[in-house]
């Protein structure tokens, strides 16, 4: 454990409460495709998943986006599907078709998880948190992550990604207490990897519930909700203080309801979110990061002027994180982002 003063790291102050400006910024998806070094050193590995646990490929690939632009904070190289690997389930990355897995449709399904070797078969990542962690200057924080429980469930369920994950949302209605078993081992073997994480250097950590919004009010309250509050008391018990990101991608009208009753201490709002509207609706205080829409970032120019400066003037008196709204894609100009973190530190 660090105990490092906070103000050195505008990141770890802003989640702390403190309105820092020029406010941080880093970007989901900052290492990744668009970036030449990234695709080079992606052909050193065969399959994702390898690229992921051999810490030397995956340390570097963490450090790029670092190295590249002036940033706040480098997140972890790893991947949501991790963890259904690590409890056993066959997955798989297709080139250029995204994650498969052998999917997990009933009860009697989920006897092929083991949640006994979790953090045992995830210490590659660990060993690249420690890798990381010893190699970043003093005002950058290091970000560990996680998915949420409901999205992981939502891809081993479905077996892949999906527009609405039907399937997922349909096991869950018709059998919650099953489809719930998921849910509390996922639950278990989360709070596992992000302690994990926390003890190898991760300063801060991040939930990803990017399918949070397919969900209706009932079942948002039970398969969102619910989860990452155990998830998040399951790491305060272990690491008291340790700040958390919760991102609930599409959370909409249940966005309050989320901030309040999960104990996050930051929330991550999407590009759909109204900036004005989530003001008023969040507690004063808390920290919000986002939301930049990942499309003014591959636009350059004018849009991505008017944006960052819309999201400055509309959380002027918040602690800010600047983030994009969602990941950055494939087809964004590496020097757009150079361009975004000027306009960020020049405000
Ligand atoms: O943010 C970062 O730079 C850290 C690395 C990171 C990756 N995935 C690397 C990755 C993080 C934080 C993730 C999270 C993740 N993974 C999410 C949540 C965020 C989101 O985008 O909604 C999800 C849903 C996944 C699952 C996943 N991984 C999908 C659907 C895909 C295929 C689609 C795609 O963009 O290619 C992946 C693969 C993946 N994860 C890549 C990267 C860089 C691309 C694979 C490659 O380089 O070959």
């Amino acid at each position: 454990m660090s105990f490092e003063i906070s103000t050195e790291k505008p990141l770890l102050a802003a989640l702390g409460g403190q309105v820092v400006r020029p406010a941080p910024i880093w970007l989901m998806r900052q290492a990744g495709r668009y970036l030449p070094e990234y695709r080079a050193l992606r052909t050193q590995a065969r399959g994702f998943l390898d690229f992921c646990f051999t810490p030397e490929l995956a340390i570097e690939a963490t450090l790029q986006p670092i190295k590249r632009f002036d940033l706040d904070a480098a997140i972890l190289f790893s991947d949501i599907l991790t963890v259904p690997w690590a409890l056993g389930q066959r997955v798989e990355f297709l080139e250029g078709e995204g994650p498969r897995l052998a999917p997990l449709r009933n009860a009697r399904d989920l006897d092929i998880l083991s949640e006994q070797a979790v953090t045992e078969r995830l210490s590659p990542v660990y060993q690249t948190v420690r890798g990381v962690a010893g190699a970043l200057a003093r005002r950058i924080s290091l970000i560990g992550f996680a998915g949420a429980p409901w999205t992981v469930a939502a891809y081993m369920v479905e077996g892949s990604g999906s527009r609405d994950f039907a399937v997922a949302k349909g096991w869950a209605m018709a059998e919650p207490d099953g489809f719930g078993r998921l849910v509390d081992i996922l639950v278990r073997a989360t709070v596992e990897h992000l302690a994990a994480q926390i003890e190898a250097g991760a300063e801060a950590v991040q939930l990803f519930d990017s399918w949070a919004g397919v969900l209706a009010e009932a079942e948002f309250r039970r398969w969102v909700i619910l989860p990452t509050r155990a998830v998040v008391q399951g790491l305060r018990q272990r690491h008291g203080a340790v700040p958390i990101i919760g991102f609930p991608r599409g959370a909409g009208g249940m966005l309050r309801a989320y901030a309040e009753e999960t104990g996050v201490t930051a929330i991550g709002l999407d590009t759909q979110v109204p900036l004005g509207w989530a003001m008023a609706e969040l507690s004063p205080g808390l920290p919000v990061q986002g939301n930049l829409d990942p499309i003014a970032l591959v636009a350059g120019g004018s849009a991505l002027e008017t944006g960052v400066a819309a999201i400055l003037e509309k959380t002027a008196d918040r602690p800010l994180i600047f983030n994009l709204g969602h990941g950055v894609l494939q087809t964004t100009p590496p020097e757009h982002v150079a361009a975004l973190v000027s306009l960020v530190r020049s405000r």
